[in-house]
């Protein structure tokens, strides 16, 4: 095991939550009728931005609109792969609006977008490794989204299906540790693709339930760095013995909303 792992500069694009809110369920975490917190929620979303700058990363906002509550969650906008933005469509009617400000946002920044014709959450599904785009489906994205990216972007996609409500967007199981390991919840997913996360990664960091119920799975890594909830704190500790820095980021607002630190965050490859 290396002592030192090198972190790699990143850039992200994230989106103040001003008009954030838990307004409809989509998903289990989600009930409008407990409130949340807009003033905690600013100041745990600026606590991200703050962590992200200090570790050396650039981040970027896109103008939250309002009367779109869950536009915070600016990796469901889109997946960004060597400069080439493949959109979103929303599963969810109340989301639909949102990847229309993504894209334009993409376009006056100077790339050019790729409207995806089937339902695809962006990063919350799709999981770039460095080598090729573990892809999520079961809740959200759909297998022919899978098929279109894989035909957009031209790199491997590989599919895995989630079978827990809890765990609904890839991002909310699994992420990416740096070029040669990950970290993931076996719960989360069938038995197929169990095996076939097991022959790709022998040797990934496995996670309890508390840890994925606690976001844990819901984390940023830049390799040496890793940006997660200070709930997770079984995970932390094992990522530690694994010679990866755990930088704790609080966003228990967003919890309410079945979202956390990944979900705030668009990576821009
Ligand atoms: N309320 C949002 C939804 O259910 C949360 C999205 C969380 N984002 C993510 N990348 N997992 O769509």
């Amino acid at each position: 095991m290396p002592t030192t792992r090198v972190p790699r500069l990143r850039r992200f694009l994230v989106c103040e939550p001003r008009h954030f809110a838990v307004q409809y369920a989509i998903n289990p975490w989600m009930r409008p009728e407990s409130p949340v917190d807009t003033g905690l929620a600013g100041e745990q979303w600026q606590g991200l931005v703050r962590a992200y700058r200090e570790h050396g990363h650039r981040v970027e906002t896109v103008e939250p609109v309002p009367g779109l509550p869950d536009m915070v969650f600016a990796a469901n906008a889109a997946f960004v792969v060597g400069g080439r933005v493949f959109g979103s469509l929303f599963h969810a009617q109340e989301r639909r609006p949102e990847s229309e400000h993504y894209a334009l946002w993409f376009t006056s920044a100077g790339y050019e977008v790729h409207r995806p014709l089937a339902v695809a959450e962006g990063e919350g599904d799709l999981v770039w490794t460095g080598r090729y785009v573990l892809a999520g489906t079961g809740f959200r994205t759909t297998r022919d989204a899978h098929r279109e990216v894989q035909e957009v972007l031209g790199h491997p996609v590989i599919g895995l299906t989630l079978v827990d409500p809890y765990f609904y967007h890839l991002d909310t199981a699994l992420f990416v540790l740096d070029d040669d390991n990950i970290v993931y919840y076996p719960e989360a997913f069938s038995a197929g693709s169990r095996e076939v996360l097991r022959r790709l990664y022998p040797d990934a960091v496995l996670a309890t339930r508390d840890d994925a119920m606690a976001f844990g799975l819901n984390s940023v890594s830049d390799g040496r760095n890793v940006f997660i909830a200070p709930q997770a704190e079984v995970l932390a500790e094992r990522l530690a013995e694994h010679g990866y820095d755990p930088v704790p980021v609080d966003l228990s607002e967003f919890h309410k909303a079945g979202g956390g630190i990944k979900c705030c965050t668009q990576e821009i490859r």
